[in-house]
């Protein structure tokens, strides 16, 4: 059976970096696995007032964490944080209390900057909110990428950064695995 990734991309802007890497980045998985490329950009702002009744669109994201095996978050930095719009998606994937579709889910992260501390600070926010949220995460290695030439050539990873992301990908396939 295929092990089943969500991929969550922390930034929605079209020509967005991250985007890039994480389509990239899929490529470089073993046989038998399934990407799931999950929408966050139609999502409405949590609040807890809906949490009786959700929105279409928000169940939409829950059942898409809940069908996943594990779960690659993509994300930039932003003022030295997660974005916005990705705090967003995992407010709404959090709750009702008691209901979070993260909990016990694997987690991987990984992010680009423009700057040379590559989403540093933005990953060490988000390992705080995974831990909250009762997710384990992949230690194997941590993934610090700053934007530049060559690191996606065609819809590829570049020469460069290529098996050291190929590494990473199947360090995290196989603990996914056995979560
Ligand atoms: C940024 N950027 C940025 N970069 C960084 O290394 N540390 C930071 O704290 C920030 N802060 C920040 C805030 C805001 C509001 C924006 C729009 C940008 C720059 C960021 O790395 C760059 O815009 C990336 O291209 C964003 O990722 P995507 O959209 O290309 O995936």
């Amino acid at each position: 059976m295929a092990t089943k990734i969500a991929v969550v991309v922390g930034s929605i802007r079209k020509d967005s970096f991250n985007r890039q890497v994480a389509e990239a980045i899929t490529k470089l998985a073993p046989e038998g696995v399934e990407f799931n490329f999950v929408r966050i950009d139609d999502l409405p702002l949590y609040n807890q007032d809906s949490d009786a009744a959700p929105p279409e669109l928000m169940t939409r994201l829950r059942n898409d964490i809940k069908a996943a095996d594990g779960v690659l978050f993509v994300t930039p930095e932003y003022n030295r944080s997660i974005p916005g719009v990705l705090k967003n998606a995992i407010d709404i994937a959090s709750r009702p209390w008691g209901h979070s579709v993260w909990a016990k889910k694997p987690v991987g992260i990984i992010g680009v900057s423009v700057g040379v501390i590559g989403t540093a600070l933005a990953q060490a926010h988000l390992r705080n909110i995974v831990n909250y949220l009762d997710m384990p995460l992949y230690n194997g290695s941590e993934i610090y990428l700053a934007w530049k030439d060559g690191l996606v050539v065609d819809g590829e990873i570049g020469a460069d950064s290529k098996e050291f992301l190929q590494g990473y990908m199947t360090g995290l396939v196989e603990w996914f695995k056995t979560h």
